[in-house]
């Protein structure tokens, strides 16, 4: 659960990072049309159980925040590991990520997302919200991009394809585009795998915050030095630098890690 300050902080986070992260065109259109819906947007959940993640008023936002921080934390990721990132641009990247949920505010006329009337659902089944059924059935990801394109904002292909598919093979349809059965057909870029990576690491955070009784655990706190650290340290430094010997960016990035784990 969210306080009434944290939701309209999460707000006002959110409408500040469109205005700052897209062109002039798209901004212009994307910042009135949340404004018009900004109570619905900013009280609306991020699913309808207690147990899948942030099933709250305020929780889109919360979690729609937790996908773009996830997703800028990949994004330095993979270009440290060596991934391509020329193939997509970092517009593309945080656009993909604020909006590919945006579907779950349903229509325009018409909420995704309704309390639920029944008490057993919800103590039994932990069904916080039920959908709508008066609007019709649509996959979050489509009617994501079908609002987009509703309210005539461009999207590229880099992001259509990155929010059409993000909820990766969990989505036996996006099977096309993840398991490709030749060269011509593999994704272009890494894009939708950066996102379905970000969609599914903030989700699974935001169960075990609920699970964690509302708590947000620093587990960095927790961790320990390992035992023969000084050993373990040489051992894996000398095996990370004949493994990553024909790959600098690699052997720094590896080493990195070795380093901060180590580290007291
Ligand atoms: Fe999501």
């Amino acid at each position: 659960m969210l306080s009434a300050e944290q939701i309209q902080a999460n707000w006002e986070r959110y409408i500040k990072l469109v205005k700052e992260s897209f062109s002039g065109d798209r901004a212009d259109i994307l910042v009135p049309f949340l404004e018009k819906y900004q109570d619905r947007i900013m009280m609306m959940p991020a699913s309808a159980k207690n147990w899948h993640h942030s099933a709250f008023a305020g929780g889109y936002t919360d979690h729609v925040l937790r996908v773009f921080d996830c997703a800028v934390k990949l994004y330095n990721a993979w270009g440290e590991m060596g991934g391509n990132l020329s193939t997509y641009t970092l517009e593309e990247m945080k656009f993909a990520a604020l909006f590919h949920d945006l579907g779950k505010m349903g229509q325009q006329q018409g909420e995704y997302y309704k309390p639920n009337d029944s008490k057993w659902h919800i103590d039994k089944l932990g069904q916080i919200y039920k959908f709508n059924t008066d609007i019709p059935a649509m996959k979050v990801p489509e009617r994501s991009l079908f609002l987009l394109q509703e309210i005539g904002c461009k999207v590229s292909q880099n992001e259509y394809i990155a929010i059409k598919i993000h909820d990766g093979l969990y989505d036996d349809s996006n099977k096309f585009y993840f398991i490709s059965g030749q060269k011509e057909t593999r994704l272009r870029t890494h894009l939708p795998i950066l996102l379905h990576q970000a969609d599914h690491m903030a989700s699974q955070i935001e169960f075990e915050i609920w699970d964690n009784g509302g708590v947000i655990k620093d587990s960095t706190k927790e961790k320990t030095k390992p035992k023969n650290a000084s050993k373990g340290d040489k051992t894996l430094r000398n095996a990370a630098k004949v493994n990553t010997e024909n790959n600098p960016k690699l052997a720094e990035a590896t080493l990195n890690v070795i380093d901060s784990f180590f580290k007291d």
